[in-house]
């Protein structure tokens, strides 16, 4: 396995390749944020009811609404152009592939803390029955981010900027920004 620093690549077009992989890792420091209020909320018992109501409610909105759209920039914008620039049996398409595979498993864990969050959220008081449930998901969650995050962080981002082009970094920063802002949503109030 090879160790790395993205910044220590050689830009050929910095703005491009920063807007790409900027996305991606933006979206890390966020997994990680929310990994860790999901942590704070296991043990939150003694917080008021609303203050836990409303860390359950950002929990849920991060991970059904925001993870989804990540999940599916590596999925169907990334993977795909790795998996044709770099031939099978390479150390960076076989990450890629096991990238695809850990979202499944990610996307399982976060549907049971989705539906304990869903219930805190509606019913914060319920928090003491419902603090081990939490603290064994984040457990296996964090688990697993902890090795996903970092495949994704050494070997498959910094192969990124090795085997795509320029056009292909900047159609992935599009393809993502138009995920979250689809442009034929736009009222066009001139023809
Ligand atoms: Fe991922
Ligand atoms: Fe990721």
């Amino acid at each position: 396995m090879r160790f790395i620093k993205i910044s220590e690549h050689p830009a050929k077009d910095a703005s491009v390749q920063s807007d790409a992989l900027e996305m991606l890792l933006g979206c890390h420091v966020r997994i990680r944020h929310f990994m860790q209020l999901g942590r704070t909320l296991a043990h939150a018992e003694f917080a008021p009811s609303g203050e836990i109501a409303e860390t359950a409610e950002a929990i849920s909105c991060y991970f059904s609404k925001a993870l989804p759209l990540h999940e599916a920039d590596e999925n169907e914008t990334l993977f795909p152009r790795l998996q044709a620039a770099v031939a099978e049996g390479n150390l960076v398409r076989e990450a890629a592939e096991t990238m695809v595979e850990q979202h499944k498993a990610i996307d399982e864990l976060v549907a049971d803390l989705l539906s304990l969050c869903d219930s805190l959220s509606q019913h914060p008081e319920a928090l003491p029955s419902l603090a081990r449930r939490i603290e064994d998901v984040t457990f296996a969650l964090d688990k697993i981010f902890d090795a996903h995050l970092k495949l994704e962080e050494t070997v498959i981002f910094p192969a990124i900027l090795e085997v795509l082009t320029s056009e292909q970094l900047e159609e992935m920063s599009d393809e993502m920004r138009e995920r979250r802002h689809p442009t034929g949503n736009k009222i066009h109030l001139v023809n």
